[in-house]
């Protein structure tokens, strides 16, 4: 049996020249975890051409979504980029990943980090119902370089809050944090400058960061990982995985290599 199911690309946005975002079908039979990635990709003269994909979408929708940067000279996306509603995409059968709620401990607020793409796994994570039966907020804090790379903006403060079913948990429970550092903008600066000037969680409203009551997730390029995970630590959280939950969980926002 084939370990790829092959679907068919039902839309695609491009949010700037360098980012997009795009819908598939998805086989009936394909299970996963709302913060999962999947490998996906094109054929290329028979063979498949693969990389690691969060799924931006939740896992009771019937379509899939990925969000995506256009990598110069990357094999699969400078290909990718140019998919046109009905072409066909490979999806694997088996998604995994460490960003799921299950790894982490019981806590109050939950801080999903991410930045450029590394939104992605978290936009799944904010349409999930039992992450509002788990934690009394949600802050999901997205880092770009630039205010054009905020992607998903209008469907978080719009689309979301208005969604048919969750509309009331999640506006009570989610709070959108963008901040961007290299032009002007409302928020500005560094996640992890943020969280240790504490200006993150004043901006919000939340207490100062503790163990006892906060869990993180952080998704995003090594340098971003590299930092977070070492402010975390230096704080006293443990990082949790599919062993043993604990206060954060981690995982590298993909980029083409
Ligand atoms: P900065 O503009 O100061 O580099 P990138 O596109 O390089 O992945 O960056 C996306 C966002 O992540 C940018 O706002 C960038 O800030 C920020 N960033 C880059 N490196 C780190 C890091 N080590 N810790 C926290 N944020 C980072």
């Amino acid at each position: 049996m084939s370990k790829f199911n092959e679907e068919r690309v039902l839309s695609v946005h491009h949010w700037t020249d360098t980012l997009f975002s795009f819908r598939t079908t998805r086989d009936p039979a394909f299970r996963f975890r709302n913060g999962e990635f999947v490998m996906i990709g094109l054929e290329v003269e028979g063979r498949p051409l693969l990389r690691a994909y969060s799924v931006v979408s939740a896992n009771y929708e019937e379509e899939l979504e990925f969000f995506s940067i256009k990598v110069p000279n990357g094999p699969l996306t400078s290909k990718l980029q140019h998919l046109k509603v009905g072409d066909p995409i490979i999806v694997g059968k088996k998604p995994t990943g460490t960003l799921v709620l299950d790894n982490l401990l019981p806590g109050k607020n939950l801080y999903l980090l991410g930045t450029g793409t590394g939104l992605a796994p978290f936009m799944s994570i904010i349409k999930d119902p039992e992450t509002y039966e788990r934690f009394e907020k949600v802050v999901l804090v997205h880092g770009c370089r630039q205010v054009q790379e905020l992607a998903y903006g209008e469907t978080i403060t719009k689309d979301l809050p208005n969604h048919e079913f969750l509309g009331e948990v999640i506006s009570a429970g989610l709070i959108y944090y963008p901040t961007v550092t290299r032009e002007p903008f409302r928020n500005r600066g560094r996640i992890t400058d943020l969280m240790t000037s504490g200006k993150l969680f004043s901006d919000i409203g939340l207490p100062p960061m503790s163990v006892e009551n906060d869990r993180f997730m952080l998704c995003g390029s090594p340098d971003m990982i590299r930092d977070t995970r070492e402010l975390l630590t230096n704080g006293g959280y443990v990082e949790g995985n599919h062993g043993e939950a604990g206060h954060y969980v981690i995982e590298k926002a993909f980029v083409e290599k």
